[in-house]
């Protein structure tokens, strides 16, 4: 399985902060809104990354991720000239996916809670159409909002309805079979003028072939959207790292579990990383791993 990050879009609800930025190259907390994301995709397995970004934002997502090799990943990029929707992201990345499935996460979303992993190796492994994340908010009129009977079929899936079914959001991590390509090419702009990603989902329902999966009241599924919700995110992060002492998508620490790289490798992406707290935890997690052999 291959697997997109989406990093596009203007960031305009964070304006004059993402004027010469992008959002997703902000910080939460202690690295940048790109490593949580992107941390779900190694968490569920996939190595092979294409990262989606604005034209004029793709060099410094190039100058931080590079070709990913210091995680023992591949990662390459492609620009999306205009933010015409989140289901372009299969159009563009077509020839990347080649034959393969792929799980697309947006680059501003951030999930943290017990179990993820399990919950996405299972995801990975069981898709047949598409595999969604509901999580329950206050605000569902806001997201896209689904229903599923309790075997997670999809019953229903609407884009920001003003009178919501469910207080499901659907949030930015999906899970697709190879055809989502197909489905993605042969879809109409909506009257906003975007390839709608529930589009997508809603060519899968009504061929029986979509599932929604809660994520339970235990996650965190944290928005980043607004100077108070980024703010927030980097509350959450502080929190739960000082509290715990470990950290929130370290990726060294996840490619090290994952074997991609070895203790010596982690070691050296820590100490290259100078005297920070982040390249310290890095650095410890490689030692602890190099005595324990
Ligand atoms: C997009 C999707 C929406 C989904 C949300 C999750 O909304 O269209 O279905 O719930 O991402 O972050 P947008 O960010 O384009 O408003």
């Amino acid at each position: 399985m291959k697997g997109i990050v989406l990093a596009g879009g203007t960031g305009s609800r964070l304006w004059p902060i993402t004027l010469a930025t992008s959002k997703q190259l902000l910080p939460v907390y202690d690295k940048p809104m790109i490593y949580y994301p992107l941390s779900v995709l190694m968490l569920a397995g996939i190595r092979e990354v294409l990262i989606i970004t604005t034209p004029q934002d793709a060099e410094p997502f190039a100058r931080l991720l590079g070709d990913g090799s210091k995680w023992g990943m591949s990662i390459t990029y492609k620009v999306q000239p205009a933010p015409n929707g989140i289901a372009q992201a299969f159009v563009i990345g077509a020839e990347f996916i080649g034959a393969d499935d792929v799980a697309l996460v947006l680059g501003d979303n951030i999930f943290h809670g017990p179990g993820l992993t399990k919950i996405l190796r299972t995801a990975r492994q069981d898709v047949d159409g598409c595999m969604l994340f509901g999580y329950a908010v206050s605000d569902p009129e806001r997201y896209g909002v689904g229903e599923a009977d309790e075997d997670g079929r999809l019953l229903s899936i609407e884009e920001k309805p003003t009178a919501p079914r469910s207080n499901r959001a659907i949030t930015g991590l999906y899970f697709y079979s190879n055809d989502v390509v197909e489905i993605s090419g042969s879809l109409q702009p909506s009257a906003r003028g975007e390839l709608e990603i529930t589009d997508v989902n809603k060519v899968y329902l009504s061929q029986g072939r979509a599932r929604l999966q809660d994520l339970g009241r235990g996650f965190a599924w944290l928005d980043t959207g607004t100077y108070e919700s980024l703010n927030e995110a980097s509350q959450y992060v502080q929190v739960i790292q000082h509290r715990q002492g470990g950290r929130i998508a370290c990726l060294e620490e996840i490619a090290l579990a994952q074997q991609w790289i070895t203790p010596e490798q982690c070691e050296a992406a820590g100490l290259s990383l100078g005297s920070s707290d982040y390249g310290k935890y890095v650095v410890s997690v490689a030692r602890a791993a190099s005595a324990q052999r």
